[in-house]
């Protein structure tokens, strides 16, 4: 099992990662004076592992209510919240309670903004049931949820109190859904640990099989890394902003396939088109651009992308003159694990070099 700690400011938590991990939940919040939990999940993850945690938070003789939202990205409304704070009223969840948030970022967003303004605010554990969300939405205490066409519209910086990542849980993922994850894990190889790159070449096979123990110490450098950014200043974006690599072309593929797209599969197709822009510039050389395609390549990504064209691409990428900040700042890789913030690039290189990848 493995153990990171997310050094934030007066109120640091811990991450526990590894195979079974969820067995330990019901000690931990025991030893944190919990009495009560009130779990939130979808019904897809309700079905599969809502039982394990319920069995085992009763079995150590804890209070637990369960509340059931539908899968996807609608979870994310005032509705559904307004439903999980009357969910916490009739379960009477006081300061000695905590709210679990059992499934992906959806219900993570969704149930850590709940806890966030619930009697001003009371702990939250963070239970990622995907990969994507072990390695991303889970850590660093961003929740909200959406209004109207504006995602995240409404939310709280609310550090978890604990996180929870069991890699059994990961068994009833399905593989297309395993796979993106990669697109983000890749992006944090890429942009801040050549080391982890290594490994991701060396241990692929066993990743690929899902291996407990190869995913243990990916998962564990993912947070890490994450961690170390946002213990810096949770609330600084600048700071956060190595984060972002491939996501400017990334969010502009998820808007133009009209958020049909996996994230992390439009992530890889901009961490593509970033390594290729760093390239142009003169930034980097073309044999990391070969060696950051080999490497999603092994992981199946960017692979499909839901009918997206350059050209759609190309309307939604922000250029300088339109985005609210005056222009965009590119994260550019510059070597395996190294890259750099804030770059301008003209939209001409842009364009030609989505062009290039995209029909
Ligand atoms: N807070 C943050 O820092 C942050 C970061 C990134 C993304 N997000 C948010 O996360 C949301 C997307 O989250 P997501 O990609 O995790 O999607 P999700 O939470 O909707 O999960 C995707 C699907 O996987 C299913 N699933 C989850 N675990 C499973 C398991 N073990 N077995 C089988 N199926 C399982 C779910 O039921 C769901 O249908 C977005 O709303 C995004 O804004 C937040
Ligand atoms: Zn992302």
């Amino acid at each position: 099992m493995a153990r990171v700690i997310v050094d934030v400011p007066g109120r640091p938590y811990p991450v526990v990662i590894g195979r079974g991990a969820l067995q330990a939940l019901p000690r931990l919040i025991k030893e944190m004076g919990v009495t009560a939990a009130a779990v939130v999940t979808d019904r897809t993850v309700a079905g599969l592992w809502g039982g394990v945690l319920q069995d085992g938070l009763t079995g150590h003789g804890l209070t637990a209510w369960v509340h059931v939202v539908e899968p996807g990205e609608h979870a994310k409304s005032l509705t559904e919240l307004e439903r999980v704070l009357n969910f916490l009223e009739a379960s009477r969840v006081d300061r000695r309670g905590v709210v679990i948030a059992l499934g992906g970022g959806t219900v993570g967003d969704l149930a850590g903004f709940a806890a966030a303004v619930w009697l001003r605010g009371i702990r939250c554990v963070q239970v990622p049931t995907n990969l994507l969300a072990m390695v991303d939405s889970s850590i660093g205490g961003k929740t909200g949820v959406n209004l109207g066409r504006t995602k995240n519209a409404v939310g709280a910086y609310w550090q978890p109190a604990l996180v929870v990542s069991d890699l059994a849980l990961l068994e009833t993922l399905p593989n297309t859904e395993y796979l993106a994850a990669f697109g983000e894990i890749v992006k944090y190889a890429v942009a801040m640990d050549g080391s982890l790159a290594e490994r991701l070449e060396a241990d692929a096979q066993p990743l690929l099989n899902r291996s407990s123990e190869a995913l243990e110490p990916v998962v564990a450098r993912c947070v890490e890394l994450k961690a170390k950014v946002v213990a810096a200043d949770e609330r600084e974006e600048a700071l956060r902003a190595i984060l972002n690599y491939g996501h400017t072309v990334g969010h502009a593929v998820e808007s133009a396939s009209g958020y049909t797209a996996a994230h992390g599969r439009a992530v890889a197709l901009g961490m593509e088109a970033a390594a290729r822009i760093s390239l142009e510039i003169g930034l980097c050389d073309s044999a990391l651009v070969g060696r950051q395609d080999a490497l999603m390549e092994r992981f199946g990504l960017p692979g499909e992308l839901p009918a997206v064209t350059a050209e759609t691409v190309l309307a939604a990428v922000p250029r300088d003159k339109k985005s609210v900040s005056g222009s965009v700042h590119w994260v550019l890789p510059r070597e395996m694990g190294r890259a750099q913030l804030g770059i301008k690039v003209r939209a001409e290189t842009v364009a030609r070099v989505v062009r290039a990848l995209l029909p």
